[in-house]
């Protein structure tokens, strides 16, 4: 019999104290993908231990790097890095590993990386990904699955985004970093993550230029140098125990963050009656567990983040009053909707938006996760569902945050982790 973790909450428990925000996951991972641009040995620090993480060493062990994670910091070694692949198996776990493509074909001219397919929600291109390394002068084809691209060397080149992609921008400065010439980069992701890339890449011996706007302009450089990094914090981890703390009316104090990277979900959960007090790197919030009701329409950044999308139609679930949530990232991302039903939500869904009327209470129920973020609202919801919340295929939930329900636990959560035969 094959078992499966599922995690288990008695809902009801008012949550106070402080937790600590681990390093983000998606600054990590590409990041992880960097280390293949010069030989050598890196040292990184505040690494989450996730699921994704453990997924990216893999892949990098794969190519014949040696990785050793150890309590929050990672040791990886490149000089043996000879196999150009990223196989199918990982990807689909994965669709991050897309990271390595850039370094490869800027580094060795040539890269070989499984097409990610869909994922729980939808279709997720990765056309301006291949688009962009084309006009490096990257030849590609697609063969049996896999993205093969081949190059001399990249050249510079202009590239306009047709939207400020966070996985293209970040595939395109890991590969226009070793072209010739100058790249501009337009219509660029801002987020936080991709500054912190920028970072890496310039502590690298990169020269890249505008970080944290619009428009990166890259000087290509002949060779990069090894580095030793710190991960910026998760930002949406915090927001999750922010919105946890809001819902059970808490009183928390979110420790080792960069209040600006949260500056949106902030405003946001002030309109939905939080008080909050930022102090140096923690944000403190309390609530009496009044929550009005309050629109979003998820952006890129300094937007409302899509990844906090299904933890905020949980708040808003229980507001006096409803509210109209819009998902203009990735139209279909609403996997939660139907289980969060389950628990009582009511929720229509009309294409990309979803009107959610308040309640009263949640109760709780079996539910499964979907997805990564879907699994953190379920979470959610079920601190402050009356009764048991038993949440299935929590394996979703390990990619994104390290150990949450011992977090939880120490602010007076009633939550454990248990095990269920896997029925197919
Ligand atoms: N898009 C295309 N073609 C592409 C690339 C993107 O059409 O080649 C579209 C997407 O379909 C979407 C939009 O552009 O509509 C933005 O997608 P983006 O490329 O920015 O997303 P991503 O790089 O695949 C990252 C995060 C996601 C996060 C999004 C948006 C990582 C590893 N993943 O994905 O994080 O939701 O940016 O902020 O950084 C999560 O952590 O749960 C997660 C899904």
């Amino acid at each position: 019999m094959i078992l499966m973790d599922k995690i288990v909450i008695v809902g009801g428990n008012r949550l106070k104290g402080s937790v600590q925000i681990s390093g983000s996951k998606n600054a990590v991972l590409p990041i992880m993908a960097g280390t293949l641009l010069a030989d050598g040995r890196y040292h990184i620090q505040n690494v989450p231990m996730l699921r994704d993480v453990k997924t990216m060493s893999r892949l990098l062990q794969s190519m014949g790097t040696d990785v050793a994670l150890y309590e929050h910091v990672l040791q990886i070694e490149t000089k043996n890095c000879s196999i150009f692949e990223a196989p199918y198996d990982l990807v689909k776990t994965m669709r991050a590993s897309i990271y390595v493509l850039g370094p490869l074909i800027g580094r060795f001219g040539y890269g070989k990386v499984s097409l990610p397919g869909g994922c729980a929600w939808g279709p997720r291109p990765v056309n301006f990904h291949i688009e962009g390394l084309q006009k490096l002068g990257a030849h590609i084809e697609i063969e049996g699955g896999y993205i093969v691209a081949k190059a001399k060397r990249l050249k510079g080149a202009r590239i306009m985004l047709p939207q400020p992609s966070v996985g293209a921008t970040g595939n395109l400065l890991l590969a226009a970093v070793l072209s010739k010439g100058s790249t501009l980069i337009e219509n660029a992701a801002q987020e936080p993550e991709i500054a912190s890339l920028s970072d890496f890449l310039n502590k690298m011996g990169a020269h890249i230029g505008g970080i944290g706007t619009s428009s990166l302009e890259i000087e290509g450089v002949d060779t990069l140098n090894p580095t030793d990094m710190s991960v910026i914090p998760d930002r949406i981890e915090a927001g999750t125990f922010l919105i946890a703390a809001h819902l059970t009316g808490g009183d928390v104090k979110v420790e080792e963050i960069n209040a600006r990277h949260l500056t949106a979900l902030l405003k946001h959960l002030r309109k939905s009656g939080a008080s909050i007090e930022v102090v140096n790197h923690a944000v403190r919030i309390q609530s009496d567990g009044q929550i009005k009701p309050v629109n979003v329409t998820t952006d890129v950044y300094p937007g409302f983040p899509t990844d906090m999308q299904a933890q905020w139609m949980v708040l808003m679930s229980l507001a006096k009053g409803s509210s109209v949530i819009t998902e203009k990232i990735f139209f279909d991302r609403f996997t939660h909707v139907s289980e969060l039903q389950r628990l009582g939500a009511d929720i229509t869904l009309d294409h990309n938006k979803a009107v959610v009327w308040g309640v009263d209470h949640l109760c709780g129920a079996p539910v499964m996760s979907t997805d990564l973020r879907a699994s953190a609202s379920l979470i959610l919801a079920g601190l402050v569902a009356a009764g048991r919340t038993d949440i299935s295929r929590v394996y979703h939930i390990d990619r994104g945050y390290e150990h949450i329900e011992e977090k939880l636990k120490p602010l007076g959560a009633e939550i454990w982790r248990d095990q269920e035969p896997l029925i197919i």
